[in-house]
């Protein structure tokens, strides 16, 4: 697939993972991208994940015809990019590889050896010139690892973005919604890092930027501004679409019909959007992005082995682990003789930067009577008057 007259896409398709990252639950595979620059010198950009080896290198030969490379640039080293280096330089010795300084560090560790014969360690703005096109580096550490650098090639105006811009799926399904799996991947994998995005992003503006290629789904080529929009909101914790999100644990369904009465209250006072999610049985992830997309969280569950049920606990250190701020939160607890959840959920949240509590807490002692379901449409009026 051409991208521009020079640059190749000679990515592969995954549809046998299990779990993308060991986590993460990919319906629709996963794309591992690399691109192939054809210059006066050549220059590949980045390897693909283990599995592919065969593929990717008969790609990579289709591309060059009877030529060979000149650089293999290695902007990201988590092994779903970088598992084939060794594999190519045993085709291809004579290759330059151009990578950050903590890029060859982790090659040792993977490979045993940071190919000395071979290394060009490049820092931020160094160049590479290869004829017409000419690439900079640019350093984005923590994007999402520490040795991460993207690439601007400046003749044809296309930014290599290593995992930023990436989404969950292959590229050969349907074309899906964007935004949906590209958020649950940012938040999932990198939603931690926005300090760092940020950063990036500033950098980004600098540049004249007309396409995106990122190492994980669709080339970008139109309307980019959308895009880097979204990137600017997830990276800055801020709300992305009005409405309320109502994550819940219940062992009999007594914490469920809490929940779903609050839903209800709030759709009757017209609430824009109410999600729903039961922790125990929805995609986890998906849980995660929905409690960054949303300004208005309400967590249900019940005490449990004195502390609180299990996916709770795991949902709130999901947050809590990717930098989880700004928002407004209720709270419904449910205890048959030591009703305490509310209080472990806050005490679990105290480290969350700009978090506004709902005044009204909602205690269910076992099942719903006059007094919590009083309590429920008190909290749907708070949360649908803010
Ligand atoms: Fe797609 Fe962080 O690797």
């Amino acid at each position: 697939m051409e991208i521009t007259k020079d640059i190749i896409y000679v990515g592969v398709n995954d549809h046998d993972v299990d779990l993308f990252e060991g986590q993460y639950v990919v319906e629709n595979g996963m794309a591992y991208n690399s691109y192939v620059i054809k210059d006066e010198k050549i220059a590949v950009m980045d390897t693909v994940d283990a599995h592919f080896t065969d593929e990717w290198l008969g790609n990579v030969a289709a591309a060059l015809g009877d030529r060979k490379p000149d650089y293999l640039v290695v902007q990201h080293m988590e092994p779903d990019h970088s598992a084939n280096i060794m594999n190519f330089m045993k085709v291809y010795p004579d290759t330059k590889i151009v990578a950050t300084a903590a890029a060859f560090k982790m090659m040792k560790q993977f490979f045993g050896t940071d190919f000395p014969e071979a290394k060009i360690a490049v820092k931020e703005g160094d160049t590479l010139n290869l004829g017409n096109h000419v690439l900079t580096f640019v350093m984005a550490p923590m994007v999402h690892w520490p040795e991460v650098m993207v690439t601007y090639d400046s003749t044809d105006k296309v930014l290599f973005s290593a995992d930023g811009f990436g989404k969950f799926g292959a590229l050969d399904v349907e074309e899906e919604d964007w935004a949906c799996e590209a958020r649950r991947y940012y938040i999932g994998i990198v939603g931690k890092f926005g300090a760092q995005v940020q950063a990036l992003l500033k950098k980004a503006a600098a540049l004249d930027i007309q396409i995106i290629c990122p190492l994980h789904g669709p080339i970008l080529t139109e309307n980019l501004g959308y895009y880097i929009n979204l990137y600017d909101i997830w990276s800055s914790y801020r709300t992305e679409s009005e409405g309320v999100l109502i994550c819940y644990t219940s062992v009999y369904g007594n914490t469920k019909q809490a929940a779903l009465e609050l839903a209800a209250a709030l759709e009757a006072k017209g609430c824009p959007k109410v999600v729903v999610n039961d922790l125990a049985r929805a995609d986890m992830a998906e849980c995660v992005e929905d409690a960054f997309r949303y300004g208005k969280i309400v967590l249900a569950t019940t005490t449990y082995n004195g502390d609180i049920f299990p996916f709770m606990k795991e949902f709130i250190n999901h947050l809590t682990e990717r930098n989880f701020q700004n928002k407004t939160i209720g709270l419904i607890e449910n205890g048959t003789w030591a009703a305490t959840a509310a209080r472990i959920m806050k005490k679990m949240l105290e480290g969350s930067k700009n978090i506004t509590w709902a005044e009204n807490t909602v205690t269910v002692m076992s099942a719903l009577n006059d007094a919590s379901r009083a309590k429920i449409q008190a909290l749907a009026e708070e949360l649908a008057q803010q």
